[in-house]
This record gives C-alpha cells, sequence and structure tokens, in this order.
C-alpha cells in the first residue's frame, strides 16, 4: 500500500497540539518545568480544540472530499497556535474551526440523514456552542462540559455507525437518543446550575456507558480470531467503563471547580474513554487519512495496559489526596500516548512497505 502524504501536514498540526496539551497538563499537576505566559492555562482547549478540533474536522473532510472542507481543520490549527501569543484571537479562530465542522457534519446529515450523523452534528453544535462561551469568557469548569458532550457525541455517532452490522432495535436506538438528550440537557443546565447539571451530564454518561457495554460491536468482538480485531474491542470495552466511571463521580460530587476530584471526574472521561477510543480507532483512521495499513503487534497492549494502570494510580492519588501519586500518573499517562505514537508510526511504515 502506498503512502499518501498530501495530509500528512495537517496531522503534523494536530499531533503538535496534542504534545503542548500534554506539556502543559504536566505543568498543571506540578511538576515544576520550564513554561512561558498562556501555556498552562491553554491546556484544556489545546487538547479538545487543538488536537481533536483538527483531527476530527480533517478525517471527516477526507471521508467527503469537497475542498473547502479542508480549510477548517487548518483554521482551527491557526486557533490553537494563536492562543500562546495572542488568546482572544486563538479563540475565535478555534470557534471558527467549530463553526466550519458543524458544516461539514451538516452536509454529512443532508447526505445520510440517519440517528448516528443526527448525533455526530449535534457533537459538532455542542463544541460550537462550548467554543463560543468560553470564547465570551465564560470559565472552563462550565463550559466544559459541552466539550464532553461534543466528544462523547462524535465518538457515540462513530460506534452507533460501526455496531449499525448488528441491526440495532428501535428500542435500543431510542434509549440512546433519551441518553444523548439527557446529556445535552445535563450540559445545557450546567451552564445556568453547575450543581444540577453536573449531575444530570453525569448521569446520562453513566447510562451511555451501560448502554455502549451492552450493545456495542466491541462487546461481541472481545474473543475475535483476527488479532487486531480483538484489540481493538479491547480499547474500546476499556473506555466505555471509565466513561461510566466520570459518570458516577459527576453524578456524586456534583458541581467541581479545580483540584484532585475536578481532576478526576475530567479524566476518566478525557483520558480513560477518549484517549482509549483514540487507541482503538487508530487503526481505522490512519489507512483513511494516509492510505496506510496500520499493521498489528501484540506490543500494542503495552501502551493500552499503561495507559490504564497509570490512569487507576492518578485517579486513586486524586480521590485519596495523594498528589505524589496523582503526578506520577499524568506523567505515565503520557508515557503511554508518547508510545502509541511511536508504535503507530512504525506500524503504518511497516504496513505500507508490505505488498
Ligand atoms: C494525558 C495526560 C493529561 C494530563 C497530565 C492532564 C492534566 C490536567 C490537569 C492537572 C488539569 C487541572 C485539574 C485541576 O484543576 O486540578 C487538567 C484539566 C483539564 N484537562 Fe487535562 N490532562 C491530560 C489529558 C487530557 C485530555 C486527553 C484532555 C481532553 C481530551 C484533557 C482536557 C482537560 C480539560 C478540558 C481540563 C480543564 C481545564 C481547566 O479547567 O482549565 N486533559 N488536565
Amino acid at each position: 500500500m502506498k503512502l499518501q502524504f498530501r495530509f500528512l501536514p495537517i496531522i503534523v498540526l494536530a499531533i503538535l497540539a496534542l504534545l503542548f496539551a500534554m506539556y502543559s497538563g504536566l505543568l498543571r499537576m506540578g511538576w515544576n518545568w520550564p513554561t512561558f505566559d498562556n501555556l498552562a492555562a491553554a491546556h484544556g482547549p489545546l487538547m479538545v480544540s487543538g488536537f481533536l478540533g483538527v483531527l476530527i474536522p480533517l478525517e471527516r473532510a477526507v471521508a467527503i472530499r469537497q475542498k473547502w472542507m479542508f480549510a477548517v481543520p487548518l483554521i482551527a490549527g491557526a486557533g490553537w497556535v494563536s492562543l500562546f501569543f495572542a488568546p482572544a484571537l486563538g479563540a475565535s479562530l478555534l470557534t471558527l474551526g467549530s463553526l466550519g465542522t458543524l458544516a461539514i457534519l451538516g452536509v454529512m446529515v443532508r447526505r445520510e440523514p440517519h440517528s448516528h450523523t443526527i448525533v455526530m452534528a449535534l457533537g459538532a453544535l455542542a463544541w460550537l456552542v462550548g467554543n463560543s462561551l468560553w470564547m465570551l469568557g465564560f470559565p472552563i469548569f462550565q463550559v466544559v462540559f459541552w466539550w464532553i458532550t461534543f466528544l462523547v457525541l462524535t465518538i457515540g455517532g462513530e460506534r452507533l455507525e460501526l455496531s449499525r452490522v448488528l441491526r440495532p432495535t428501535l428500542g435500543q436506538i431510542r434509549l440512546f437518543s433519551l441518553l444523548a438528550a439527557a446529556l445535552l440537557a445535563g450540559t445545557i443546565l450546567a451552564t445556568f446550575s453547575l450543581d444540577l447539571g453536573s449531575r444530570l451530564s453525569g448521569f446520562a454518561l453513566l447510562g451511555l456507558s451501560l448502554w455502549f457495554l451492552r450493545n456495542d460491536l466491541a462487546q461481541r468482538n472481545l474473543r475475535h480470531p483476527n488479532p487486531l480485531t480483538r484489540y481493538i474491542a479491547i480499547c474500546l470495552f476499556g473506555g466505555f467503563i471509565w466513561l461510566g466511571l466520570s459518570g458516577s463521580l459527576f453524578l456524586y460530587f456534583g458541581a467541581l471547580y479545580a483540584g484532585p476530584l475536578y481532576d478526576a471526574a475530567l479524566h476518566t472521561v478525557f483520558v480513560g474513554f477518549v484517549i482509549a477510543m483514540i487507541f482503538g480507532h487508530a487503526p481505522i483512521i490512519f489507512p483513511a487519512i494516509l492510505g496506510a495499513q496500520v499493521k498489528f503487534y501484540p506490543v500494542f497492549y503495552v501502551h493500552l495496559a499503561l495507559l490504564h494502570l497509570s490512569l487507576i494510580l492518578r485517579i486513586l492519588g486524586d480521590l485519596a489526596l495523594r498528589m505524589e501519586l496523582r503526578k506520577w500518573g499524568g506523567l505515565l499517562n503520557e508515557v503511554a500516548i508518547l508510545l502509541f505514537l511511536g508504535l503507530t508510526v512504525y506500524s503504518i511504515i511497516k504496513g505500507s512497505q508490505a505488498k
């Protein structure tokens, strides 16, 4: 298979955002390392709107291939870079990027008016509203529910699409839609009443986790004979469990503004769910964007196991107020992500050399 390098610069833009975001995450954890103005504060926006905000519209643009769509990840890229020297301009560009992503999803819904495209479009809408509120000066501890909804519905729509082979019943689709609506309602509520909104969002995240555990294709593929399919299913299954844990924390604790409990509730979903989904979806996404096969190696389980174990360490540190545990857990989360990046690049190169 021949590698296509056309989209590589945009992927590099996303990976650079991830690297800055990871470094700033460690600063936020208390690692006393060199920094510059605006870096630590940019962590959340860099992760959500910089890294994923470039990658997600790129993947959609590659699928639909209308020229204007490729401007969207570039606008988001310009946005995250601007965050360091002109934060207001950065926030505006990132908001424009989310508007562009919603427009791309609008095209998708018109072409394929199905539940999965509508769910993804609602995810993009949540991102746009969240970014607009953030641009207007709303604090991140409120805006963050919009960002969670963006990522959970984007991934949820993708899973709905891939699980269609199981022919979900109307009842299952209705239950999913109800939970997605509850998540949106919780997110809207959190903008006015943080405590109630956090609890309703938490309830919906817990419900969605149970829904995925029961209905997603992953549970059927856990014992699949193909090692890559089995690995993807194991990545997804673990992610669904972390999603439920995040929901339980938000449901139990309600409003959180900063500190270890805030860290635990956010990163069970952001690292446990979102990053595990990225580990699992990379073998599907990269072939689409780069025209490259991802060759499976059993060593992939090393970064997956490290991600889960280090996150357990981090969350235990958060809950027990043991700051050293939390710091090391966070650092090892990042070692797992770096290992994943390195092994994925290696596997793509090997896959492209294979006949
Ligand atoms: C991989 C390692 C990561 C580390 C070490 C890290 C670290 C942190 C820390 C220490 C905080 C502040 C929590 C507090 O107030 O005590 C934070 C907040 C946050 N993180 Fe992460 N994080 C990581 C991954 C992620 C990912 C993958 C995402 C999103 C996809 C994310 C999104 C956020 C957001 C949105 C906030 C809230 C920011 C704010 O309130 O200013 N993080 N992170």
